[in-house]
């Protein structure tokens, strides 16, 4: 696993990008330095029940928007509960490739972004995670001037960046796509001003970047139709800290009173709800009773009400939950429910792969409706390989249940998304038999020490190595 502790002062991308009015070469890229990891695999022995309890990790997705935020403040900002993932260690990088100062170790960060020097971030960093694009939110607010690449991350869909786009000009930024680069500046010449801007549709990638612009924007800004996720709480929670004006976060209307500069803070992110949802499911498909946390049971509600229904006992006292789905402390076997994904309060789509493969464990039939994602479905063709029968027209899965003897047996499968490649690993909990994961990449970029925490509760799961299979062969 790379490590992110080592802190190298002098990066070599630091300089500026030839536009900028400090530019003088900009080299970001050198694929001498690149090395290749070998993508393991994951083998598991389906059947164990699992017991115990587990600890839920920071928010990936409040860490990437938070890590963000940090290029807005003055000074050090110290960040806890940050989960050491390749997501979070890529937009480390894409921090240090303007300039930042960072160290990274047991979950702690701490960032000085005094010396950015590069209003270009390491395109090749930007399209690996959609994240990276967050980042011009904050170097338009506080340099008046951003280039950043179009963004990666998992192929769930087109992904367009015309809310944020929308938003930024709403704020006063001139914004053009040049060779798959979004190229923005303040149309004053000096920096953003407060605007109302109204998204077409509440993203919360869009909402988080136009809340970090609008915190150094001047005056006012009214943003409606917000997306209203926990983890928009909590970018406003740390922008709050470190000398932000932000309220009304929660609700569909934010309004933030920029700042001309805001400064480094200590912080603690929020867990991770999608992780606690996965490990949920865990114990549902196995029909086992865990624990976890810490965990934010609101924050989940809408998973909570459809396991509640199906069957499971869920109970909780403070930052702690139980999940029992054992058939013979719960209701008899678990029934099927039916989901449409939606923004938050609705069911999250970051959970739709994995409940899917519940439902194939499930009595009934269910029905799957993505409606946040177009292309949030290629888990559906490596469940039905472990046996799930699932029909698919569009958007929308029929799972067929035990009805249909949709019993699932182990074989092997390839993880194509962070979440989809999730749902084969719960599935291959629940199968007769061995299951074999490739494409483990994909599950790395969003669950931290994912094969330790199911050992702990006694789950049959190791990783392969390919590369040390291959040289010992
Ligand atoms: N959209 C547009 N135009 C835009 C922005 C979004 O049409 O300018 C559309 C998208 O194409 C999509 C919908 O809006 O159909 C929702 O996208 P949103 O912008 O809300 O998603 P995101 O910000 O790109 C974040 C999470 C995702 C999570 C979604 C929805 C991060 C880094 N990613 O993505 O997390 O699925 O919100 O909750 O915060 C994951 O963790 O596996 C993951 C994909």
């Amino acid at each position: 696993m790379a490590s992110t502790s080592n802190f190298n002062p002098n990066p070599s991308f630091l300089l500026p990008p030839p536009h900028h009015p400090k530019a003088q070469t900009h080299l970001s890229h050198n694929p001498k330095t690149l090395t290749t990891d070998p993508d393991p695999k994951l083998v598991i022995t389906g059947g164990a029940k699992l017991s115990g309890h587990v600890s839920i990790s920071g928010s990936k997705n409040s860490a990437l928007s938070i890590l963000a935020a940090t290029l807005c403040c003055s000074g050090t900002s110290k960040l806890r509960n940050v989960p050491n993932l390749s997501d979070t260690r890529t937009m480390v990088s894409i921090l240090r490739s303007l300039g930042a100062e960072i160290e990274f170790s047991n979950n702690e960060l701490a960032v000085n972004a005094d010396q950015i020097g590069s209003v270009e971030p390491d395109p090749t960093r930007i399209g690996q995670i959609r994240g990276g694009f967050f980042v011009i939110g904050p170097l338009l607010g506080r340099f008046g001037e951003a280039v950043v690449g179009l963004p990666g991350g998992c192929d769930i869909g087109a992904r367009p960046v015309d809310i944020y786009i929308g938003g930024l000009q709403a704020l006063g930024a001139v914004v053009e796509v040049r060779d798959n680069k979004v190229v923005a500046y303040a149309a004053n010449g000096k920096g953003l001003v407060g605007g109302s801007f109204k998204l077409e549709y509440p993203s919360v990638g869009a909402t988080e970047t136009l809340m970090m612009a609008a915190s150094m924007a001047e005056g006012k800004t009214f943003l409606s139709n917000v997306a209203r996720e926990p983890e928009i709480i909590d970018l406003a929670c740390f922008l709050r800290k470190a000398g932000a004006c932000v309220e009304g976060d929660g609700t569909n209307k934010i309004c933030i009173l920029g700042k001309s500069r805001l400064h480094g803070i200590e912080y603690g992110l929020m867990p991770d709800r999608i992780e606690m949802g996965t490990f949920m499911l865990a114990a549902a498909i196995t029909r086992s009773c865990i624990s976890l946390s810490p965990v934010l049971p609101q924050s989940l509600s809408s998973l909570i009400d459809k396991l509640s229904c199906s069957g499971c006992k869920i109970t909780h006292k403070h930052e702690t939950m139980e999940l029992s789905a054992i058939p013979s402390s719960c209701r008899g076997d678990l029934q099927g429910f039916d989901i449409k994904t939606q923004p938050y309060p609705g069911f999250p789509t970051d959970l739709q792969a994995q409940t899917m493969a519940l439902l194939s464990t499930c009595n009934g039939l269910s029905l799957v409706e993505e409606s946040v994602f177009e292309n949030r479905m290629s888990h559906v063709r490596e469940l039905q390989k472990l046996g799930a029968k699932i029909h698919v027209c569009g958007s929308t899965a029929l799972v067929y249940g035990k009805e249909k003897r949709a019993n699932l047996y182990g074989t092997n499968v390839i993880a194509n998304d962070l979440r989809g490649g999730m749902s084969l690993v719960l599935a291959g909990l629940a199968a007769e038999g061995i299951t074999e994961i490739s494409g483990m990449s994909h599950i790395d970029r969003g669950y931290e020490n994912m094969e330790m925490k199911l050992q702990l509760l006694g789950a049959d799961v190791k990783r392969l190595d390919l590369m040390k299979s291959t040289s010992s062969n």
